[in-house]
């Protein structure tokens, strides 16, 4: 038997945190002969702390094989203790009347402190994945955060615009989302995200070639990829949960087990790639392989593509602006 990973998750008692962990529970994060302890982190607040004990208490019920422990705490110390993964879910929500810069401070404050925890009580090799909005930023914080860590190991989640954008362009092409790939998502995990298909290919056929509708791409694809968090809150009254869940999951097991050469989308620090400035939080195509990533180099970048990936990036730049004084 292997030893148990301690996979630490934030927010535990939400929406996405109740998709989530009875999922890496029963393996499906890091597979179905690796053990798990779960080390869950809640706000302080009696009603989180009750609905953390609830869900503790459903996981024990589950009598998962696979699940060797379980740290439910209001202590990120707790919570990070030699944590090999970390799941940071947990974010403060937009409230009425808050604009999107408040919303960018109340989050920086949470990632800065989660950051130096991370920092001072992680695995050194710790695999950090930010899920809470604003995730690209809030990813980028708690990096900054967290100076003795690797810069690298700290990302953010693009899979799920990554996991949209295949479903699209298999419904469009006709064809199964499995035999996809090659598909990108650049910059940041909101509307001016960009996602991109053109070198997306099914069993050997160009998509761009077989779609052949570029109408559909400007007009259809990528407003319908960029807007669908919001039209899933239109539609359900709250965000998306277990679809988010899925595509965290999806990320941690295509970085830790690897990605067998295909494509997957993740936001991490740029290292200067497709002149996206070094650090700044950005969606990349990568492939994984004994638990590192490395981006896909040498795509060309037509005119169009770089207009897009510029307009994600002012919009990364502008929120680490906002939040730069808050960092040393
Ligand atoms: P939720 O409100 O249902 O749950 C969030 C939980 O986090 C709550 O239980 C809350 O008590 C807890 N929490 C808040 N601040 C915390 C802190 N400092 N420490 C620990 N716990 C804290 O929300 P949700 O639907 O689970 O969504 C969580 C976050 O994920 C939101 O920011 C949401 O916008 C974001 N999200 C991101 C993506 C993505 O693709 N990146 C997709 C969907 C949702
Ligand atoms: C999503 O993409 O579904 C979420 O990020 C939307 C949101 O604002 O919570």
């Amino acid at each position: 038997m292997k030893n148990p990973v301690r996979v630490a998750v934030t927010g535990a008692a939400g929406q996405i945190g109740y998709s989530l962990l009875f999922r890496i529970a029963s393996g499906e994060m890091l597979g179905k002969d690796q053990p798990v302890i779960l080390q869950m982190l809640e706000l302080p607040m009696e009603k989180a702390q009750a609905a953390l004990k609830g869900v503790m208490m459903e996981l024990e019920d589950c009598a998962f094989p696979l699940l060797a422990g379980m740290v439910g705490t209001d202590d990120p110390e707790v919570a990070f203790k030699d944590a090999d993964i970390a799941l940071l879910v947990g974010a403060r929500p937009r409230g009425p009347g808050m604009e999107r810069k408040d919303l960018l401070l109340e989050n920086a404050k949470i990632f800065t402190a989660q950051g130096a925890a991370l920092n001072k009580v992680a695995s050194r090799d710790v695999k950090v994945l930010v899920v809470g909005n604003p995730a690209n930023t809030n990813a980028y914080i708690a990096m900054k955060s967290a100076p003795d860590l690797k810069a690298r190991n700290f990302t953010a989640m693009l899979r799920l615009d990554h996991n949209r954008a295949l479903s699209q362009l298999a419904g469009k092409a006709g064809v199964p989302v499995k035999n996809i790939e090659k598909l990108i998502v650049w910059g940041n995990h909101s509307p001016t995200m960009y996602p991109d298909y053109r070198f997306a290919h099914a069993d050997g056929v160009s998509l761009k070639d077989s779609i052949n509708d570029e109408a559909w791409n400007r007009d259809t694809f990528l407003p319908t990829v960029g807007k669908r968090g919001a039209a899933i809150i239109e539609a359900r009254g709250l965000s998306s949960a277990a679809s988010a869940a899925n595509a965290a999951i999806d990320h941690i097991r295509d970085w830790v087990l690897g990605t067998d050469g295909k494509w997957t989308t993740m936001g991490i620090p740029s290292d200067g790639s497709y002149g996206i400035p070094m650090g700044v939080m950005y969606g990349f195509p990568v492939t994984c392989q004994d638990g590192e990533y490395t981006i896909v180099q040498d795509l060309d970048i037509d005119e169009f593509s770089r207009e897009r990936m510029n307009h994600t990036l002012a919009e990364l730049e502008e929120e680490r602006q906002g939040v730069a004084h808050l960092l040393g």
